[in-house]
């Protein structure tokens, strides 16, 4: 996302801090290639950038300087390098984290190209936080409201809305909950070191206060860009393209939450009890 001036700027002091005149930097999933721009800007050497989608990469290759930047058109996976990279950039972060499969490919151009000296970012985190947000409250009422609206027992009322109230709230967002105030801890859920974390697969418990304020979880990724640079879709920093993720609690007021990632079909697996 071209557009999102916070993960630009976040991405760009960490090229200009992290990559020497003399590496030879390889940017997988470049699509129009910003991030392999920047750091062709920082070394000598030709780029490298790789984007498996045809058109993306067609459309590179005409933006972009060949002199400066080679566009390979494969998957990381598949990719066969000229000059051992020492340096790999990627943004394949999904709004949860490691949807665009970021562990893998990165474990898989380190086992590939072990002298690999850093990756942008390093470090991936995925945190969770209580919270209260009367936007999320809202958006989860109109949301039931609007089923119920549309079914034919919509006399039993009660009942549906606990219904659909358990089902919302067994699924992952995406939205706005900047007017969140924290209610408790921040709570990890799992970290990935990028070329060495092989799956991004991960189950967790999470316990979070019993306290009746709180009405939804903030699921945020907190990525280490090196050089103490650090570009995160938390609900108190800046708004970026990844929106804010977030788990809304139930009305029967449970407060522990089990988490489950499995890597081989990206999906999420919530359950409150
Ligand atoms: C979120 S976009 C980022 C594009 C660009 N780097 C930027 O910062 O604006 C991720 C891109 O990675 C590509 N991609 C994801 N996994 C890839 C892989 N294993 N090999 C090559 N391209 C990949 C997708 O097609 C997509 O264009």
């Amino acid at each position: 996302m071209i557009l999102d001036s916070v993960r630009m700027s976040k991405y760009e002091q960490a090229i200009s801090k992290v990559v020497k005149s003399t590496d030879h930097v390889v940017d997988i999933g470049a699509g129009l290639g910003p991030l392999a721009l920047m750091a062709s800007k920082r070394t000598k050497n030709k780029v490298v950038a790789v984007e498996y989608i045809k058109e993306l990469a067609d459309l590179a290759r005409t933006l972009l300087d060949p002199n400066e930047i080679d566009v390979l058109n494969t998957r990381s996976y598949d990719v066969n390098l000229k000059n051992i990279p020492d340096v790999i950039v990627t943004e394949t972060i999904g709004p949860i984290g490691p949807e665009e499969n970021i562990v893998e490919l990165s474990y898989d151009i380190k086992n590939k190209y072990p002298s690999i000296r850093d990756f942008i970012p390093g470090r991936l985190k995925l945190i969770a936080q209580a919270a209260r947000s009367e936007i999320v409250s809202l958006q989860k009422n109109k949301h039931i409201d609007t089923v119920i609206g549309f079914s034919d027992l919509s006399e039993n009322r009660f009942f549906l809305t606990n219904l659909l109230d358990s089902y919302y709230c067994d699924q992952i967002y995406q939205g706005d909950m900047s007017d969140g105030k924290s209610l408790g801890d921040k709570q990890l859920i799992v970290e990935y070191i990028l070329g060495a974390t092989k799956s991004s697969e991960f189950s967790v418990d999470l316990i979070f206060p019993t306290d009746q304020n709180w009405n939804v979880i903030n699921i945020f990724f907190s990525a280490d860009m090196g050089a103490g640079i650090t570009l995160s879709n938390y609900f108190e920093l800046p708004l970026t393209h990844w929106l804010h993720s977030y788990i809304c609690r139930p009305e029967s007021k449970k407060n522990k939450l089990r988490i489950e990632y499995d890597s081989n079909v990206n999906q999420f697996e919530i359950k409150w009890y």
